[in-house]
């Protein structure tokens, strides 16, 4: 049987995805974007996990990019093609994820890596991690929503100014901008993101998945995200987790959510 291409372990609620193609700088093929996108799903369908770390295998990369050998020879409809599918199966499921996904940052962070890293919820990079947007060094543009959500992250100056230089960013200069959350040793990286995934996980999940929805909403098309805002906060007052998060707070205890 040939090595997974992405290592899932659980401890405590928090499932760790590796993806592990460190040859290549854990660059994403068709192989690793179709893996990782099965290990997303799992995680949201198995109730034992709460909150999702993703990262990259070795101490060299979270993910170099798009593998490059790849689409090298890919003409127009391929090379939509290959973004559309892309998205579709992996980068806009991993925004979507109703549990928190966490992105630890543990090297290069290029092209569809720092996009892939830009779909989850929050970012956590180690002092060594470097992140960019190469691809019109290439003679592309990013395929796989780092136009959109860039910009959305570290306003539009940021965001062009990194697309078309190219250049990549260290820890410091992607905390000041805000592309990350939080910058820590390398040594210490899945410690941290351990640590914040803990500090969500006391919080109730329907909650937390209910918060993720109506922020999304808000970059949606068409959609009003104060009205959507409204409607999952009275959403919310069905749950078991809210009858116990406010029985919980009144009785002076702490709550134990079902996550129902
Ligand atoms: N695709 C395929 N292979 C890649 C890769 C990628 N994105 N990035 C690195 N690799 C491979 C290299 O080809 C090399 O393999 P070989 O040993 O077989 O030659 C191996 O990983 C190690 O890489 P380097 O020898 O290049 O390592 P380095 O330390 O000298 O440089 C690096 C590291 C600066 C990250 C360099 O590898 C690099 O620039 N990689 C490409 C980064 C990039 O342009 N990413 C954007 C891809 S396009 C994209 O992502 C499009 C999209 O939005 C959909």
């Amino acid at each position: 049987m040939p090595e997974p291409l992405i290592k899932q372990e659980t401890h405590s609620g928090i499932r760790t995805l590796t993806i592990q193609r460190p040859e290549a700088l854990n660059a994403l093929n068709l192989d690793v974007i179709q893996e990782l996108s099965a290990a997303v799903q799992e995680a949201q369908s198995d109730s034992d996990v709460r909150v999702i770390i993703l990262t990259g295998s070795g101490e060299k990369a979270f993910v170099a990019g798009a593998d490059i050998k790849e689409f090298a020879e890919f003409d127009s409809e391929k090379g939509r093609n290959l973004a559309d599918h892309g998205q579709e199966l992996l980068f806009n499921r991993l925004e979507r994820s109703s549990k928190p996904v966490i992105a630890a940052i543990n090297g290069f962070a290029l092209g569809g890596g720092l996009e892939l890293a830009l779909a989850c919820h929050i970012r956590i990079a180690s002092d060594t991690a470097r992140m960019g947007l190469p691809e019109v060094s290439l003679g592309v543009i990013p395929g796989y929503g780092g136009t959109q959500r860039l910009p959305q992250i570290v306003g539009k100056g940021k965001a062009l100014e990194m697309i078309l230089t190219a250049r990549m960013i260290g820890s410091e200069e992607a905390l000041s901008c805000g592309l990350v959350n939080q910058v820590v040793s390398s040594d210490g990286l899945l410690e941290a993101a351990q640590k914040m995934a803990s500090q969500i996980m006391k919080n109730a999940p329907t909650a937390l998945s209910t918060a993720i929805q109506a922020v999304l909403a808000g970059y949606e098309d068409g959609v009003n995200g104060f009205q959507a805002e409204i409607e999952c906060f009275g959403a919310s007052f069905d749950t078991a987790d809210f009858r116990e998060g406010t029985q919980a707070f009144l009785n002076k205890r702490k709550p134990e959510f079902s996550g129902k």
